[in-house]
């Protein structure tokens, strides 16, 4: 791809710079390894370079233990460790799978309740996305072993050892969260009463649709698995639109099979005032796998709409949570990662979707997220607007300004963008651009490139 062929290029115009880079990597008291996961989002692992990771277990066991070594930088802090490891594993017979699934929910366990050397940031987060995944793992083959179809059983005692260790709740955490800045939003009803004042359209629960009488989402189509930018399971579009907005809605799938929802986050922007809100499901900041058609509340537990008391987290809520930094990659004019020429379904593409509906506020749209999330608070600089891209993305345009890159914007920098040069962007000749002068100077703002990867 012609990004990597840059960062690669860059390499090598730029080896001093690179190498000062690799002297910071190694002095840190980690190890000269770089850190397994550079970012995440809808329960994707991404490196530096902006590649997505595949979870096998070999890359499991080699973040696990990254992150141990990173975090419990005492003997007391690894003894305690290794205690906690043993207590939930103790007499079970487990295989190499739930023995690492162990460990890496005992250290999410101890990142969240106790104050652990360098967690802050996005550390939490990302220890919680893999406490996800290897969760939807072993509940997939847990399913296949119940109906016989292969995966072997999975041990549950293990499983309920896990969720049964106290947890703190998560506002107790922020005192630990020393240097951590306040959230700026609230959470639960509290976020949600703030969007609704500040002209947000508050959506119907997930799972709610749309028919005669009924207020809800509709269906606008599947995502095709290769054109997604990330992912690449099966992602369903949903929309809701009121006197004041739009929402999206996008459950992806486990797997083909299409049998659990496993991520379904929300994004709503008001029309008027360009404030806009965003839910994931998440509860107590990890994400939860559902049923397809589960109705589930936004923002706070409603038993009258959902009784095992699931619900939609929001706005504070979602600071370090497993569903990572919404903003790092839903930046812009509009808080929407459109592929306009996408057929939704045939004949119909998601850019006359877009054009349906006001997609777009008379000002950039302001995120009602976590102070420690990017705030989307500037678009590309006029002068850094390329001209193969202007047409649209202008002032001018009618498709938005792109936003000032940062180094805080890295999902936007390295997914994002990357990939909308790739596949997508400009829509008469997706690709063409990937590669210019423009396009460098305009990325050059994500700050220098990450070290080219081993051996490339
Ligand atoms: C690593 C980048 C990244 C992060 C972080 C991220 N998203 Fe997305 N999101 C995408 C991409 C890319 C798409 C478009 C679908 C595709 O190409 O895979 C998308 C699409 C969506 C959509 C469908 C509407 C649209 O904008 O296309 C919703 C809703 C959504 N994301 C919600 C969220 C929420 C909520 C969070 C935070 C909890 C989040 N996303 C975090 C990359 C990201
Ligand atoms: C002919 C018009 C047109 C041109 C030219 C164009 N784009 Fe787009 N672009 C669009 C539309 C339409 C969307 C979807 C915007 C929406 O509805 O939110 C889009 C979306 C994007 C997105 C995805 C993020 C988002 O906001 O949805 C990126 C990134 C992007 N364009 C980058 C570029 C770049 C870089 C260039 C120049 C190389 C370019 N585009 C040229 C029309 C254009």
């Amino acid at each position: 791809m012609a990004y990597s062929k840059w960062i690669r290029n860059y390499g090598l115009i730029s080896a001093a710079g690179i190498s000062l880079l690799l002297g910071l990597y190694s002095t840190s008291a980690v190890s000269a390894e770089e850190e397994p996961i550079a970012y995440i989002g809808h329960g994707a692992f991404f490196d530096a370079r902006g590649k997505q990771i595949e979870p096998t277990m070999e890359f499991l066991q080699k973040a696990e233990r990254w992150y141990e070594k990173k975090l419990l930088s005492t003997n007391a802090k690894s003894a305690e460790f290794e205690g906690k490891a043993r207590e939930v594993t103790r007499g079970l017979d487990l295989s190499p799978y739930e023995r690492l699934f162990a460990r890496q929910a005992v250290l999410s366990w101890m990142a969240s309740n106790s104050a652990l050397e360098g967690v802050a940031g996005e550390t939490l987060g990302k220890l919680r996305a893999l406490e996800y995944r290897m969760r939807r793992t072993l509940s997939q083959k847990g399913m296949k072993a119940l109906f016989n179809t292969g995966g072997g059983p999975v041990n549950l005692q293990l499983l309920s050892r896990i969720d049964a260790l106290p947890r703190a709740k998560a506002s107790a955490m922020k005192s630990l969260m020393a240097g951590e800045a306040a959230a700026g939003v609230r959470e639960g009803k509290d976020y949600v009463d703030d969007c609704a004042a500040a002209g947000v359209p508050i959506p119907p629960p997930i799972g709610r649709m749309a028919a005669p009488g009924v207020e809800g989402w509709k269906v606008e189509g599947m995502l095709p698995t290769a054109s997604q930018f990330i992912v690449g399971t099966p992602a369903e579009l949903r929309s809701y639109e009121n006197s004041q907005g739009m929402c999206y809605a996008l459950p992806r799938y486990e797997d083909e099979s299409m049998s659990q929802v496993s991520l379904d986050g929300v994004v709503c922007l008001s029309k008027t005032t360009g404030k806009s809100c965003f839910w994931d499901n998440q509860m107590n900041k990890l994400g939860f796998p559902f049923a397809p058609g589960t109705v589930i509340p936004i923002g706070y537990p409603d038993l009258a709409v959902n009784s095992d008391g699931l619900y939609q987290a929001g706005g504070a809520e979602l600071e370090q949570g497993s569903g990572g930094v919404c903003t790092s990659c839903h930046a812009g004019e509009n808080p929407f990662i459109v592929h306009p020429k996408l057929e939704l379904r045939p004949g119909f593409t998601w850019g006359r979707l877009q054009n349906s509906m006001p997609a777009f506020a008379p000002v950039r749209f302001t995120p009602m997220v976590p102070a420690s999330w990017p705030q989307n608070e500037a678009s590309a600089p006029d002068d850094m607007v390329l001209a193969a891209c202007a047409g649209c993305h202008s002032p001018d345009g009618e498709k938005g300004r792109l936003p000032a890159l940062s180094p805080a914007l890295r999902g936007y920098c390295f997914t994002i963008l990357p990939q909308a040069l790739e596949k997508t962007m400009p829509p008469n000749k997706p690709g063409s651009q990937a590669d210019t002068a423009d396009v460098r100077a305009y990325i050059a703002l994500c700050g220098p490139p990450p070290p080219p990867e081993d051996g490339k």
